[in-house]
């Protein structure tokens, strides 16, 4: 199937092109100062479902803060987290903090560059596993993200649904024929820079395309048709009332989250679940839950919290207790400042504004 859509492709005109063009366009970015496979690592991590332009000062900020892929593996959890608040998908950190533990455990600390032992790594898919082994270690290997999909549906007219897996798989086959031997690395940034920059979702710069000769959409006028791509289904929306509890010290009650599933281990203040519970017996069921006396008050606002899979509406309401002392293990009351040392998501920092 690969060889017989790619039978009249010019594919080393193609690599030539596109190599050559990466190298006299790439932006300046911090991770492609040097090679290093861990800071490759912890960029490629931080660029899943993350813009550019905000990742820049992210990684800045966590490599200062854990230079070496040991000062990762014995940095506090929390304090991690905390470093990745804002960035959103908190399990890619608590997954990449796992797999360099195991890297420490297992191989001496050095990032492996066998595609079995990195592909068995927390967190370590096809994309990140084919990014690390291109790019800091000049292997021949794939790595397809969207952006990529995106870049090769038009180049070889693929009107297949990218959003299945199975296609995805089709096009890692398409990547690895058309890879270049000679700068494997160069080839898959390249492939990523020309879907940043020209080949866009929308209206492509089809003008500036360094590769438009050898483009199949392109010669029928069909780039802005590509990818195909089926929408996901709609996230399900689930209503909270937060309650900002204060107690006679103005300490603010704030909840650990569980470790496992959405937001492991972040803080929030604590949540009840409004549909199951109704608005008449929240204190009854917070006492029930928590062990904690509350009196609602005021209603402060309303937040969204668009995820994945669910949609958060949160409404946020005014409490008081006059407990000093949470017995809850989740729990604990903290001074204003304290809030600023545990990591919160970011629906649950914008309500720090009414505190
Ligand atoms: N997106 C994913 N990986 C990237 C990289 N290494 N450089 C720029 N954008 C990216």
């Amino acid at each position: 199937m690969t060889e017989k859509i790619l039978q009249k492709f010019n594919i080393d005109a193609f690599q030539k092109k596109l190599i050559e063009w990466f190298q006299d366009n790439k932006r300046d970015l911090p991770w492609r100062h040097d090679q290093d496979p861990y800071k490759v690592w912890v960029s490629e991590i931080m660029l899943q479902q993350t813009q550019v332009d905000t990742v820049i000062p992210y990684f800045q900020r966590f490599i200062a803060k854990y230079p070496s892929l040991y000062d990762l593996a014995y940095a506090d959890e929390q304090e991690v987290l905390k470093m990745w608040e804002g960035l959103g998908y908190y399990s890619r950190v608590r997954n990449l903090q796992n797999a360099v533990r195991e890297v420490v455990d297992e191989y001496g600390g050095e990032v492996p560059d066998d595609p079995k032992k990195l592909g068995k790594l927390k967190g370590v898919g096809p994309y990140t596993k084919g990014a690390i082994l291109s790019i800091a270690f000049d292997q021949p290997q794939p790595a397809v993200d969207g952006n990529v999909m995106r870049v090769l549906s038009r180049v070889l007219k693929i009107e297949d649904d990218i959003a299945q897996p199975k296609v995805k798989k089709q096009f890692e086959g398409y990547a690895e024929a058309l890879i270049s031997h000679d700068d494997p690395s160069s080839f898959n940034q390249g492939l990523m820079e020309l879907g940043a920059l020209v080949c866009t979702p929308k209206e492509p710069m089809c003008m500036f395309c360094p590769v438009q000769e050898h483009c199949l959409a392109f010669q029928e006028g069909l780039e802005e048709n590509l990818p195909v791509k089926s929408k996901a289904k709609k996230q399900k929306k689930i209503h909270y009332t937060v309650l900002l509890i204060r107690n006679g010290k103005n300490e603010c009650l704030i909840e650990k989250r569980p470790d496992n599933g959405l937001l492991a281990n972040m803080w929030q203040f604590p949540m009840v679940p409004v549909d199951e519970i109704g608005r008449d017996h929240m204190a009854n069921w917070f006492q029930m839950e928590y062990g904690i006396d509350v009196e609602l008050s005021a209603k402060k606002g309303d937040l969204k919290h668009v995820f994945t899979h669910i949609i958060w509406q949160l409404e946020v309401v005014e409490a008081r207790t006059k407990s000093d002392q949470a017995e809850d293990e989740r729990l604990c009351f903290v001074s204003r400042d304290e809030l600023d040392d545990y990591p919160f998501p970011v629906s649950h920092q914008k309500m720090m504004q009414y505190l």
